[in-house]
């Protein structure tokens, strides 16, 4: 076994496809800069025909990114190819990925067609895609269940028609990792021009398998993984990067001489930021990036890892970007500590963002003894590179108890205008959400709210992560304060202030 293994990002496109996942074009930028820093070979940017949307942030992403084959998706019609090369157009490096579903159930009851067909939609679709560019990845939808002599026939002729790269997907998650390395061998056995191109596969995590699945096709002849940050995407989610990439270098015994371009000490803070952006709040429990991961709480594993790290941690966290050492400022540290640990973290400031993050951190220092590394990111990701505020927070009151009607005034400021309105609520945070609504004059309700604490200690950062449900759009919203109200607030506002802008750039899209 042996060769490097193309990292194909779809947490952008797949990932987005989780619901309640939506990203602004601002924010798609933002993600696609870290994954080049990631090290990803490839950034599916998107479905450029699905929205005006879509197709803008795939052609910025295109114009802007470097350092990245950048990948927009496109059934297998004339309008959706036309739509995705002139999305990618600017990129210096770009690739079509169309597909087609090839099982029996998608043929009978979604498309309707015989297999004759859709071997001839497949070859014409690869055919007029190679109008474009020379990279053209095939995907036959639901490849896993698809009869294995069909789909080495379809393989085979959109490799003829000048398919590079031909991509298994597990749509539905459905198959187990013995029966899908299998499936891989089989297509390097019975594929005759196989050769020509660079296998794929595409895992759902539908049984939990994704990564499974994914390191098995590996195993068994393929060299491109498609994967997201966090393993978001569709229903239970794709296969998470960080899982792959850590397996592959943990147990380089079971995949010898397999490499990637993945910089491990950059996988923490894309994890974080594809939370923060999304919204999706990363399990304290999971693998590689959550927030237990390198956590000892047992006696005899504290005790173990003193004596000899090994004992119980299979990664080291500074590999994956977490630091090891706990608390790192404090009130009395200055302006060059913080920018040389900024830098240490991989923040490269303004000298005005520098002003703005050293005043919060100083007021955060005053409020907690110890300032963390997650909490300077946390500043870095929300104060600093935060979205523009339409609606700010100019301050807030409460009162509460056991024996009192809860009720919150709220004052925001909006172009430099204070606006104010008292109401009551279930509790203190319902209250000023309802008095936010009086003075915004947005309708809202609350589809989910999570809180956690950032670091440790009682007066460790309060992350607030929520969901507004606005005129049927879900939209997520997160900040982080000592003071949870404060942080449900901001995170309130966070949601708001992402609704206005998608509307306000809806409203200048052009396809
Ligand atoms: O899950 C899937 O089959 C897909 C394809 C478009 C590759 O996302
Ligand atoms: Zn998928």
């Amino acid at each position: 076994m042996a060769g490097k293994i193309v990292i194909f990002d779809t947490t952008l496109r797949d990932g987005e496809q989780a619901p309640g996942a939506s990203l602004s074009e601002q924010e798609k930028l933002e993600i696609a800069g870290q994954l080049v820093r990631l090290g990803v070979d490839v950034i599916e940017a998107g479905f450029p025909i699905s929205s005006p949307g879509d197709f803008n942030s795939v052609q910025r992403i295109a114009r802007k990114v470097k350092g990245a084959t950048i990948c927009g998706l496109a059934r297998s019609l004339t309008k959706d190819i036309d739509a995705a090369a002139a999305a990618l157009k600017p990129a210096a490096r770009q690739r079509i990925h169309v597909f087609l579903a090839t099982s029996k159930v998608h043929m009978q009851f979604k498309l309707k067609k015989a297999e004759s067909e859709i071997l001839k939609i497949a070859r014409e679709a690869v055919v007029y895609a190679r109008n474009f560019t020379d990279d053209i990845q095939f995907s036959p939808e639901d490849a896993s269940r698809t009869e294995p002599e069909f789909l080495f026939r379809v393989l085979e002729t959109v490799i003829r028609a000048g398919a590079t790269t031909v991509n298994i997907p597990d749509t539905v998650g459905y198959a187990q990792p013995d029966e899908f390395g299998a499936l891989i061998k089989a297509i390097t056995e019975n594929v005759p021009n196989i050769n020509k191109a660079v296998i794929a596969v595409h895992c759902h995590n539908d049984l939990g398998l994704a990564v499974a699945n994914s390191l098995a096709a590996i195993k068994n002849g393929a060299r491109q993984v498609e994967c997201t940050i966090n393993g978001i995407g569709e229903r239970a989610g794709n296969a998470a990067m960080e899982e792959i990439v850590l397996s592959l270098l943990t147990r380089k015994d079971s995949f010898p001489r397999i490499t990637t371009g993945i910089k491990t000490k950059e996988i923490y803070k894309t994890s974080r930021l594809v939370s923060k952006l999304t919204g999706f709040v990363v399990a304290p429990n999971k693998s590689v990036v959550g927030a237990n991961a390198f956590r000892h709480e047992s006696g005899i594993h504290q005790d173990g890892v003193l004596k000899k790290r090994q004992t119980y941690e299979i990664i080291r966290p500074e590999d994956v970007g977490v630091q090891a050492e706990g608390m790192v400022l404090g009130k009395h540290s200055g302006r060059h500590a913080l920018t040389e640990r900024l830098k240490r973290l991989g923040f490269q400031l303004s000298s005005a963002q520098m002003d703005k993050a050293f005043k919060r951190f100083k007021e955060l220092a005053d409020k907690k003894k110890e300032v963390f590394e997650e909490d300077l990111m946390a500043i870095v990701e929300e104060q600093i590179k935060g979205l523009p505020q339409i609606w700010s927070l100019d301050g807030f009151e409460f009162c509460g108890g056991s024996s009192v009607v809860p009720s919150a005034t709220v004052s925001l400021k909006k172009k430099n205008r204070a606006y104010r309105a008292t109401s009551f609520g279930d509790g203190p945070v319902d209250a000023c959400y309802k008095a936010i609504e009086k003075v915004t004059k947005l309708k809202a309700s609350l589809s989910d709210y999570t809180i956690q604490a950032i670091t440790s200690g009682k007066d460790a950062l309060g992350e607030v992560g929520l969901k507004l449900m606005i005129k049927k759009q879900e939209i997520s919203g997160r900040a982080a304060s000592t003071d949870i109200i404060e942080a449900s607030v901001k995170a309130y506002l966070n949601a708001v202030n992402r609704y206005l802008l998608q509307t306000e750039n809806r409203k200048q899209v052009s396809l």
